[in-house]
């Protein structure tokens, strides 16, 4: 069964670019971000991975650790890893894991035969320190995914745990974000006390509060 919202992200051990690794015990207290490519040596995947690197001081501030999959060799990955650096101006500097027996990618759903047999789909996994699954993402193999977008639904995640808000339509950090409708008007004065704007009895907006 595919792995859904909520479930705890399954434990594996695993080669990577950076050494072997138990999963969890590599995540420790951080939020994970768990992605996988189709192929090395493959012109999407190569510019993805270059940004992801050059995102690094973004995944930094969030507490957030990246971690690419590819179901080939650890020394392809090598050889691949020289290509992103001169292609792409930026050093791999988060590991990537070498499944070439395809036990993650199994484990985590990643290969869907109708769309290819043998290399994986575009995945995302956003685990929380908690181990918990809170976004997935399946994109094919021929679009390059936006991991800005990914930053971006970390910081509304990161957010709606510790305040009771929801971020509305193409929400970015610092704009305006929508009390939750299960929070009843006595109840929000206390929590947002410099008052919101109610457009209709379910949509109130408030600024957001600091994160
Ligand atoms: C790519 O990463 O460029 C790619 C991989 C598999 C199929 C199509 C494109």
């Amino acid at each position: 069964m595919s792995l859904r919202l909520g479930d705890i992200a399954p434990d594996f051990e695993a080669e990577t670019t950076e050494g072997k690794i138990r999963f969890h015990d590599w995540l420790g207290t951080s939020w994970g971000v768990l992605f996988s490519h189709p192929k090395n040596y493959t012109p999407v995947c190569t510019t993805e991975l270059g940004y992801t690197a050059k995102l690094k001081p973004e995944f930094d501030k969030r507490n957030v650790k990246a971690i690419g999959l590819s179901v080939d060799k650890l020394e392809d990955h090598h050889g691949w890893s020289k290509d992103i650096e001169e292609t792409q101006g930026t050093a791999l500097n988060f590991p990537l894991i070498a499944d070439a027996d395809k036990k993650v990618a199994n484990l985590y759903d990643m290969i869907h035969p109708n769309a290819s047999d043998t290399f994986t789909v575009r995945s995302v996994f956003v685990i929380d320190p908690n181990k918990k699954i809170r976004l997935s993402l399946t994109y094919p193999a021929s679009t390059g995914r936006n991991f800005d977008e990914i930053l971006r639904v970390i910081d509304s995640l990161q957010l709606t745990d510790h305040y009771k808000v929801a971020t509305p339509v193409n929400w970015k950090q610092g704009e305006d974000v929508i009390i939750v409708p299960a929070i009843k008007d006595d109840d929000a004065k206390t929590l947002f006390p410099d008052g919101w704007k109610t457009l209709k009895s379910y949509l109130r907006i408030v600024p957001q509060p600091k994160s």
